[in-house]
């Protein structure tokens, strides 16, 4: 039971609101969405920068993206005839690029603090969702609260989080989640997790 509801979480969600009208996607996630947000962690030990990357991506060269061409995002970025949106860690604080779209996604990243802890830096998902709401504050302070909730509200969230939490986590034995909780513990610890975080950002 619990791969089932395991598969549901790492299951990447995708919530369209308005999507003929919006052109503004914000992306969170791991090294599945991940456009280059590492390469800017000095001490992370998740990046994928490295000539192997990148080799059917355009320019063929390795861009931060933990693979050959491009990711999942991407695709469906492509698909909805939208850019894809650049990193975070590469835009400035108040650059006007906040206005068209974030990728937060952080290679090793989880739904818990400490997924994927001796990746010594990745953004978490908790991180991942206080720079968005500093990414609203800062479209706040350019186009005034009423627009900027208008933007929010009419972009389209891409969000693919979870596997970590399983594969730089609980499925380590040396890790305390493992020892702490079972199964069916670690996945309402997942889930009720995420609910709460999804809850958060949506105030935002
Ligand atoms: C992560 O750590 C912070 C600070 O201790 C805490 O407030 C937050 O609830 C934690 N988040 C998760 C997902 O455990
Ligand atoms: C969101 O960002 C604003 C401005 O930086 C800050 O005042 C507020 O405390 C933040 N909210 C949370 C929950 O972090």
């Amino acid at each position: 039971m619990w791969m089932a509801l395991a598969t549901t979480i790492f299951t990447t969600m995708l919530a369209v609101a308005s999507l003929a009208a919006s052109t503004v996607t914000f992306v969170f996630g791991d090294s599945l969405t991940e456009v280059g947000n590492n390469n800017y962690l000095s001490y992370s030990l998740a990046k994928s920068n490295y000539p192997w990357y990148g080799v059917d991506y355009a320019g063929g060269r390795a861009t931060g993206r933990f693979t050959n061409g491009r990711t999942i995002g991407d695709i469906i970025s492509k698909k909805l005839g939208i850019p894809s949106p650049p990193p975070y860690l590469s835009l400035a604080q108040n650059d006007d690029a906040l206005l068209k779209g974030v990728n937060y996604a952080s290679g090793g990243a989880g739904i818990l603090n400490d997924t994927g802890l001796y990746f010594i830096q990745r953004m978490s998902f908790d991180d991942q969702i206080q720079k968005f709401n500093k990414t609203k504050e800062a479209i706040k302070a350019k186009i005034g609260a009423e627009a900027a909730a208008k933007l929010c509200s009419e972009a389209i969230y891409f969000i693919g989080i979870g596997s970590n939490d399983y594969v730089n986590n609980y499925l380590q034995p040396f890790l305390a989640d493992s020892q702490q909780y079972t199964y069916d513990e670690f996945v309402e610890l997942l889930i009720g997790t995420l609910e709460g975080q999804l809850k958060v950002s949506n105030h935002y």
